[in-house]
């Protein structure tokens, strides 16, 4: 590292995101500092979702597909068994790194809170305290004065936050680390891959990068991308149901008559989209119910949804051309997967069902009577 001064920038990081990575190379780019990223220990009192050395993963997958040498990662304080006092972690990085200035990063909650810190006036002598400030947060000017506290003019924190990234409401984390988290089976990961078997795990997470690549690559927005991925990996939740369950999650459903025992879990997987994940778009639990068979009026979420479903590359069978059909322009590639279905139906004497009748009918015209 060079001799700029070193920024602390401490937080749970469980997981680290996007709104994070963007700090970090603010101040490494623009306001000339080395920044340390200090992930924290698991105190009692706080307990994070993933494990220390998990967060410590992530964080290095994040920061090495970033490629910013301006920022590393320092992980005293997550080693450090018990709970640990910013003072000691100053004083130890001091000793590390003598003669460079400290600097320390708070957010504004807890620069409101930071003449209650222990040690605050010592701590205010060894580093130069910075802040980011949040709308609705005000740090008195008396605080600022006799900490020689300086607000921060950064603007770009975003939405995002480790809450969001946990409960799957925000893809806006590197792909390694997302990927690390789905291999890894952290946060609402865990509770996916909990409800079914292996392969079936591997099947949903390949519909659900499928699926945002598609909405991505038919520049259909980021909130698109993440319903596309949401659906993709809720879409089989009703797949490995027993029969009780099964029973009493299709109690109210609206099934047409005729409908065969395999298609039912795309009611089933709506509802447990739903209740056990709090999936509250309707475009998704639409998406969900029409993924098997489809239907005569699918949005452009089921219509990807329902193409990646049947052309994931991992089912075995050379898919690439209706990827890239997919890709290229989602309408038309779902005629293409739509047409294709049909024809392995026909060929496959598959049992016939009234929804994918009317769909064939509905999108296919005259040839799909
Ligand atoms: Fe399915
Ligand atoms: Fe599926």
């Amino acid at each position: 590292m060079s001799e700029r001064p070193l920024l602390l920038f401490g937080g749970s990081f469980d997981p680290v995101h996007g709104g994070h990575l963007r700090m970090a190379s603010y101040f490494s780019r623009r306001m000339g500092y080395d920044v340390l990223l200090l992930p924290a220990g698991s105190p009692r009192w706080k307990k994070t979702e993933a494990e220390g050395r998990m967060r410590l993963l992530l964080l290095e997958l994040a920061l090495s597909s970033l490629g910013e040498e301006g920022i590393q990662i320092d992980s005293r304080e997550l080693l450090r068994p018990g709970e640990s006092r910013t003072i000691d972690t100053v004083l130890s990085i001091q000793k590390d790194y003598p003669g460079r200035p400290l600097a320390l990063l708070l957010g504004a909650d807890q620069a409101l809170r930071f003449p209650e810190w222990r040690e605050a006036e010592r701590l205010s002598r060894l580093t130069k305290i910075l802040y980011v400030p949040r709308e609705g947060v005000e740090v008195g000017e008396e605080t600022k004065e006799r900490f020689h506290m300086e607000e921060v003019p950064y603007k770009g924190a975003g939405m995002t936050s480790s809450t969001l990234v946990r409960e799957i409401g925000t893809l806006d984390l590197p792909e390694p680390e997302l990927v690390a988290i789905e291999g890894h089976r952290l946060y609402r990961w865990g509770e996916v891959a909990g409800m079914m078997g292996e392969r079936r795990y591997e099947h949903s997470l390949s519909v659900a990068h499928l699926s945002r690549q598609i909405a991505s690559y038919n520049r259909l927005g980021e909130r698109m991308e993440l319903l596309a991925y949401r659906a993709g990996l809720f879409h089989d939740l009703g797949k490995d149901l027993g029969e009780e369950e099964e029973r009493a999650l299709l109690l109210g459903e609206n099934i047409p008559a005729g409908m065969p025992h395999y298609a039912l879990h795309q009611w089933t997987g709506a509802r447990l989209a739903r209740e056990r994940f709090g999936e509250e778009e309707e475009e998704v639990l639409d998406a969900i119910r029409v993924h098997c068979t489809g239907d005569p009026g699918m949005s452009p979420l089921a219509k990807i949804l329902y193409a990646a479903d049947k052309i994931d590359p991992g089912r075995g069978w050379d898919s690439h051309a209706y990827v890239r059909a997919m890709m290229k322009d989602y309408e038309r590639g779902f005629l293409e997967v739509l047409r294709a279905n049909r024809e392995y139906l026909e060929g496959h004497g598959g049992e016939r069902n009234p929804m994918s009748e009317s769909a064939f009918r509905a999108y296919l015209g005259k040839e799909g009577e």
